[in-house]
This record gives C-alpha cells, structure tokens and sequence, in this order.
C-alpha cells in the first residue's frame, strides 16, 4: 500500500517535472531572433557608419491583415560630440555594425505573438541599427590623416528607407515610426521618398508622442 503511494507520488513528481520543461520550451520558442541586413549598396551613397562599416536593419515580415502594416522601430544609444568622442565610439558596437549582434531579440511592439503584442504582431516589424552617434541626423565627415570618422546619419536613413521601399514600404497602407515621426518633421526633405505610400496613416504609438497624424499633403 505504502509503496503503491509512494509510485502515485513519483509519477505526479514526473508529471510536474515534464510540464515545467515544456513551458520552458515554449517559452525558448516564443524568443524570436531576427537576422540583420546590411543595407545594399549603401556604402556606394556614402552611407556608412562611424568606422565605415555598411548600416544595416533588422526585419521580420507581416503576414495576413498586417502584410501592409509597417513598424519601424530605432535602436537608442545617445551621441557622441566630437573628433574624439566618436572615433571612440567607432570602435564599439555603436559605431559599427561589425561590432554589433548579428541577431536580435524581436519582442515588445516588435513580437510576433498576438497576446503579447496586439496592434503590430503581424506587420512587417523593423529594428534599424543606430551607428552613426548622431541621431540619424549628421552629414559629415572627419579627417586628420590619421583617421576618418563618418558622421552620415540622414544618407543612413535615406538608404535604409530606399531599400525598405523596395521590400514593400512602397506599398503601405499604415506606418508606425514612433520617434522617427519628429525626425521627419523636423527634416521635411525626408518625407519625400516616403510619400510613396500614398493614404497610408502614419501612427505614433507606443513612444513618447501619442498622437497620430499624417504626413501626406
Ligand atoms: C586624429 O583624430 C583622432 C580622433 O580624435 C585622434 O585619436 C588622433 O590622435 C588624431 N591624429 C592626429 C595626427 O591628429
């Protein structure tokens, strides 16, 4: 009698143990990695980052009722400030993509789970790679015979934009930019290659704006 228990106990002990390394497993599936892309070609418009290294971006595509939804989201980092502050920085992981990781982590607005992320999980969802210290804003370069620093943030987000219009932003119907939406207001000659997407509604969410607005005449 006694033993029969004790095997009822072994056998929900097992139980247990079996449940708990599938919801781990699940848990390692749901982790989803997305590979980078270096931007094509890029290095031909002078669109390299700090140490020269091509820029690049993160995308997974959408699916079903999201395939014409486009979230793009920019990776953080501050700046640097100047000759020295940037060729140190050229020599990291935010100033070059060499240095950086080759897979990233896509979760929050950027999960492709519908429980954890609602609103985008099935758009095309893209990481870009912040490298060049200035924001996406900078057009400019520094040489002392030495060394070279590029400080090439707008061609940056011009070819990554470029290329991205190729792969279906031309076709949007809906773009989230988060913060990136200042950047073009701020810069309206970076609107132009964006207008492509014609009707889409531009969507600010998630960030710091809340507000929604277009961006089309
Ligand atoms: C060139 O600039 C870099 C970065 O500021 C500095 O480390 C280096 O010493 C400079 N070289 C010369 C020759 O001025």
């Amino acid at each position: 009698m006694a033993r029969r228990r004790l095997w009822t106990w072994a056998a929900a002990v097992v139980v247990v143990a079996a449940a708990a390394a599938a919801a781990a497993a699940a848990g390692q599936e749901k982790r989803l990695l997305v590979g980078m892309t270096l931007v094509p070609g890029a290095a031909s418009t002078g669109a390299v980052c700090l140490d020269g290294s091509p820029p690049a971006y993160h995308l997974h595509r959408g699916s079903g009722a999201g395939a014409r939804g486009w979230l793009l989201q920019f990776e953080g980092g501050g700046w640097c400030n100047d000759a020295p502050s940037c060729a140190a920085r050229a020599g990291t992981r935010r100033g070059s993509t060499r240095l950086m990781s080759k897979l990233e982590v896509f979760s929050g607005v950027l999960s492709n789970d519908p429980a954890r992320n609602p609103d985008f999980y099935n758009w095309n969802r893209v990481k870009l790679r912040y490298c060049d210290g200035g924001s996406f804003a900078g057009d400019s370069e520094f040489r002392n015979g030495s060394s070279v620093i590029y400080m090439r943030g707008q061609r940056i987000w011009d070819a990554i934009i470029a290329d991205l219009l190729t792969k279906g932003l031309a076709k949007a119907e809906k773009v989230s930019a988060g913060a990136a939406l200042r950047l073009l207001s701020r810069r309206p000659s970076y609107i132009l290659p964006l207008r492509q997407p014609r009707g889409a509604s531009w969507g600010c969410r998630h960030g710091e704006m809340h507000e929604r607005r277009g961006v089309f005449p």
